[in-house]
């Protein structure tokens, strides 16, 4: 069993979450431990984005409860970065009129954070394009300007949305080595399988809202309802 004070990180406590008829997240209780990878998988529609915007305050949950460091915590979506938290978006979601710098500056904490949005284009290997417009770049450029963008914002909780969709094998390592070497809580949603099972210490599985397991790696790969719910979404 864990050894953290119970209250440490971020908790989510029985979250239901329906859009008219929908059930999108049912019954979804979540422990994130400062420091730790928690991955957050399941076929199509089973409600991780879902589960994203609940944490960030654009879904508002029918029922159930947050809490940060053991308070009592309701997102605002403008007031995510005091809280330190940070998320990038499924797909790429940057200002088109925007440079590449201007982009990551949104994602700094104040204009005197030039310096991080400098160090994070660095860290992700952008900062040769900082003044191009992030549609002149290759998807995968776009793909780490978006994580330079969260990282700007030196977050302690850092909230992936599919973070290597549309990314080559090369890109993928390049990512994992971000994700491992990222100092803070990572929470990661996402579908190639290879990379979450190594960078995640826990992972949630979700089909159709319903939690339907928890644990390492080596216990989801093992895991039978798992194998169903994929078998069952790809037939
Ligand atoms: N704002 C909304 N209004 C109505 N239905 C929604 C809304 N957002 C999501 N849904 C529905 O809720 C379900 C869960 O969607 P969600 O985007 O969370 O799934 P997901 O697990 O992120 O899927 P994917 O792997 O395809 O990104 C889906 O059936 C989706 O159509
Ligand atoms: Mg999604």
């Amino acid at each position: 069993m864990s050894t953290e004070p119970a209250e440490q990180g971020l908790s989510l406590h029985h979250i239901t979450v329906r859009f008219g008829g929908l059930l999108a997240l049912d019954d979804v209780s979540l422990r994130v431990p400062p420091g730790r990878t928690v991955g957050i998988i399941g076929p199509n529609g089973a409600g991780k984005t879902t589960l994203f915007n609940v944490i960030c305050g654009f879904v508002t949950p029918q029922s159930g409860a947050m809490t940060l460091d053991g308070k009592p915590f309701r997102a605002r979506p403008h007031q995510l970065n005091r809280h330190g938290i940070a998320r990038t978006l499924q797909g790429v979601g940057q200002f088109d009129g925007m440079t590449v710098l201007e982009n990551v500056l949104v994602g700094a904490r104040t204009k005197s954070s030039e310096r991080d949005a400098w160090t994070a284009l660095e860290r992700c290997g952008v900062a040769d394009q900082a003044h191009a417009l992030p549609k002149t770049l290759p998807y995968a450029k776009r793909k780490r300007v978006e994580l330079a963008r969260a990282l700007a914002a030196k977050p302690r909780i850092l909230m992936l949305d599919e973070p290597a969709g549309g990314l080559d094998a090369d890109e993928i390592r390049w990512l994992a080595d971000l994700i491992q070497q990222a100092g803070t809580t990572v929470l990661l949603v996402e579908h190639h399988m290879e990379l979450v099972m190594s960078v995640c210490d826990e992972i949630l599985v979700l089909d159709f809202g319903k939690p339907i397991a928890l644990g390492t790696p080596g216990e989801i790969r093992t895991d039978d309802k798992v194998a169903e719910a994929y078998l069952g979404a790809a037939a």
